[in-house]
């Protein structure tokens, strides 16, 4: 046989070999995917019924105020949603009247109908969810919150589905105006999945608003098959430089860190498994930006957001005063004018004259020290 075609030959085997070892890698994920949601439909469907049976809770006592009408909408909430409430932050951006918004992860829906009610009529909630129980609980409620808000048809659906698969499950690419989620992508075993579709299905200007735990440091794979500490968030948690490398790996701008508490774990057997592994209960802020990116410029905020007359806190860096001009890189640029929030500023451009540009560009942001620094100013009391 020519050499040529005993190369050649090889070559397809080996190519044959190589498609057989991914398809039996593929296999094996799916079926300890398949376990791992299993179990945590189990802990969220049976195991746990209220709020207080969490065996972790995030600190209750971060001095961030949250504004008046969030809270008028969280207290809008049928007492039945609200306490199978499982999540670890807010996840109530600014500007919501008017958007789209998915939940991902929606449980009993709690974030949703405070959603629903903050969109207003002209806007749309949809919460996704593979657990039956916490569907139905979220089901049952829709129409007692439609009447409440006074809506003449539901603003808010819930689909079953697993958000690592949305557009699958029939959420259309380019659909979504924001993306929120409450603790649980710290669930999901395959994270980059779940930020690759939430990417996919999000418009271009449209944000990623999350609420997740993540851990001090790499959390060890042994304790990855204790159903209790996966399905508490702390054997899925991701170390927190990890997003930033996902974020980056996918598109999406540097995540900006609004928010960040500590998360208590008390008892003891769990702590002496986790070894040390401090977790931390942190928001981030993500866009999909268009593909050309806008020049630095200076921007003014206009004051005109409902709940923010006198500033905007942005993020943990920015917080922008109305009427205030402010130098801003070229990402942020970009973020302010392809969002919902391009109508709320004036942009102007920087000129060669202009000496200032004190650019203030995102940063690699710890969590831990974060809350560190806060908790010595006394704004975190543990
Ligand atoms: C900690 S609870 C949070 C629920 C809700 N976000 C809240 O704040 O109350 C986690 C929820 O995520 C759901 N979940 C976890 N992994 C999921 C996945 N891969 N796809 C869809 N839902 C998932 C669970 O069924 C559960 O309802």
């Amino acid at each position: 046989m020519p050499l040529i075609c005993l190369l050649s030959l090889r070559s397809s085997d080996e190519a044959g070999e190589e498609r057989f070892r991914q398809t039996q890698q593929a296999e094996r994920m799916a079926t300890e995917n398949g376990i791992i949601f299993d179990s945590v439909k189990n802990y969220y469907g049976k195991e746990l019924q209220r709020t207080e049976d969490c065996k972790v809770q995030s600190c209750p006592k971060s001095k961030i105020p949250s504004q008046k009408h969030v809270m008028e909408a969280l207290e809008m909430v049928h007492e039945q949603v609200s306490t199978r409430h499982y999540g670890c932050g807010l996840v109530i951006p600014e500007k919501l009247g008017g958007m789209h918004v998915l939940d991902l992860g929606s449980g009993s829906g709690r974030d949703c109908f405070a959603l629903s009610k903050l969109v207003g009529q002209n806007g749309f909630v949809t919460g996704m969810d593979m657990t039956d129980e916490q569907l139905k609980v979220a089901r049952d409620y829709v129409d007692y919150h439609t009447e409440k808000f006074g809506y003449s048809t539901p603003n808010v659906k819930f689909i079953q589905g697993y958000i690592e698969k949305l557009t699958e499950a029939g959420i259309p690419e380019d659909s979504q105006d924001i993306i929120v989620s409450n603790c649980v992508i710290c669930l999901c075993p395959d994270k980059k999945s779940v930020l690759k579709e939430a990417y996919k299905v999000l418009k271009v200007g449209g944000e990623l608003y999350f609420s997740d735990m993540y851990a001090d440091r790499k959390v060890p794979e042994s304790v990855y098959h204790d159903e209790v500490l996966w399905g508490e968030g702390l054997s899925g948690a991701l170390y927190w430089k990890e997003l930033y490398s996902l974020a980056k790996e996918i598109g999406f701008s540097q995540p900006r860190l609004v928010m960040a508490s500590p998360m208590l774990v008390d008892q003891e057997d769990f702590r002496q498994k986790l070894g040390g592994i401090k977790y931390a209960s942190v928001t981030y802020r993500l866009f999909k930006l268009p593909k050309v990116r806008q020049p630095a410029r200076h921007v003014v905020y206009q004051g005109g957001i409902i709940g923010f007359p006198d500033c905007l806190r942005f993020d943990h860096q920015n917080v922008l005063k109305t009427s205030e001009v402010v130098s801003v890189d070229d990402e942020f640029s970009t973020i302010l004018s392809s969002s919902r929030f391009a109508d709320e500023f004036d942009f102007q451009p920087i000129s060669k004259q202009d000496d200032c540009c004190c650019f203030t560009e995102a940063v690699e942001v710890d969590p831990f020290q974060y809350f560190a620094e806060k908790q010595d100013k006394g704004e975190i009391l543990i």
